[in-house]
């Protein structure tokens, strides 16, 4: 797939997802105003949508159409802007920026950013509760599938080791784990999402997609942690160099930044090797886990 035709892929879901965000939110004039005000201010706050994205690829190779997949990939996405709300409240990464942005309990305040995330994330269960033309036993196996990447065997469980590490020194191993979880899980439920909307997918075919998923989920972090460092503020709309301020752990920190990149590289092929059986239909996931490679925020 050449560039183009990936940024016309993604055009076209990041429409898609806007759209359906949009309707599933409640309007900012509906009482309690201010929550809902928050909750759009940071779920339509202009993310890369990297997690729909991967939902509607994985339909792409599967043969689904993307209209069934839009619940299912915003509730990854509502699950995430949750999670960077809370992520970067005073009491964890305590960061006043979000895509160039005031972070949310900056432009508001801190306990309605708290309660901003609790309803994004009790709206990604429902709204695949609801999911339009994927049947019952589809729909539960997504809640299965995405609360447990999201709760404490999952990215919460992340979150907590990532802040215990503040300051520790870590081996390789540990680190990988907390990225795994931290970012990874939500990364592989995207793709599940994708996967479980299909009524009887090969074993195999499931298992390589997965596969490519877990490689692509924690190259994702390290090249996260490369931007910590070597991004531009404005490019990453984020506080850049937070995780050296935190003393956090991070790839960079541990095995110096030409290694960091050198392991993203080789996760990305990994990913690719997963793919090699499905062909063309798997060229938008294959281009993603190119573009993740080379991203620059
Ligand atoms: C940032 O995720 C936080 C991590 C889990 C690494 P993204 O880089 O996907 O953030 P947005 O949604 O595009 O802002
Ligand atoms: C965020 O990781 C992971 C989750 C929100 C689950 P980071 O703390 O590294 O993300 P940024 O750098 O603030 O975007
Ligand atoms: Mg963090
Ligand atoms: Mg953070
Ligand atoms: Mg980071």
């Amino acid at each position: 797939m050449t560039d183009t035709t990936l940024d016309a892929f993604r055009a076209r879901a990041q429409a898609r997802v806007e759209t359906t965000l949009d309707a599933l939110l409640p309007c900012a004039s509906i009482e309690p105003a201010k929550l809902h005000e928050a909750m759009r201010y940071s779920a339509l706050g202009g993310g890369k949508r990297i997690r729909p994205l991967l939902t509607y690829a994985t339909g792409e190779a599967l043969g689904i159409e993307p209209a069934r997949l839009d619940y299912p990939a915003c509730a990854v996405e509502l699950i995430h802007a949750y999670s960077l709300i809370h992520d970067d409240l005073p009491a964890m990464d305590d960061d006043d920026l979000r895509r160039g942005r005031p972070t949310c309990h900056r432009a508001f305040d801190e306990a309605t950013a708290i309660l901003a995330g609790d309803a994004l994330q009790t709206l990604a269960f429902q709204a695949l509760a609801e999911a339009p033309g994927i049947d019952a036993a589809q729909r539960i196996a997504m809640v299965e599938a995405l609360a447990r990447a999201s709760g404490s065997r999952g990215m919460v469980g992340g979150q907590a080791l990532d802040l215990a590490a503040e300051g520790q020194r870590l081996d390789v191993a540990m680190l990988e784990h907390i990225h795994i979880h931290k970012t990874g899980a939500l990364i592989r439920a995207s793709v599940q999402m994708g996967l479980l909307a299909h009524p009887d997918i090969a074993p195999d075919q499931a298992e390589r997609l997965d596969r490519y998923a877990k490689c692509i989920g924690l190259a994702f972090q390290i090249q996260d942690d490369v931007l910590d460092v070597e991004g531009d503020t404005a490019l990453i709309g984020k506080t850049a160099g937070r995780d050296q301020v935190l003393d956090k752990a991070t790839y960079p920190a541990l095995v110096g930044l030409a290694e960091a990149k050198e392991m993203a590289a080789n996760l990305t092929c990994e990913a690719l090797k997963a793919l090699e059986p499905f062909g063309e239909g798997a060229d938008a996931l294959a281009a993603i886990a190119e573009a993740l490679n080379g991203r620059r925020h």
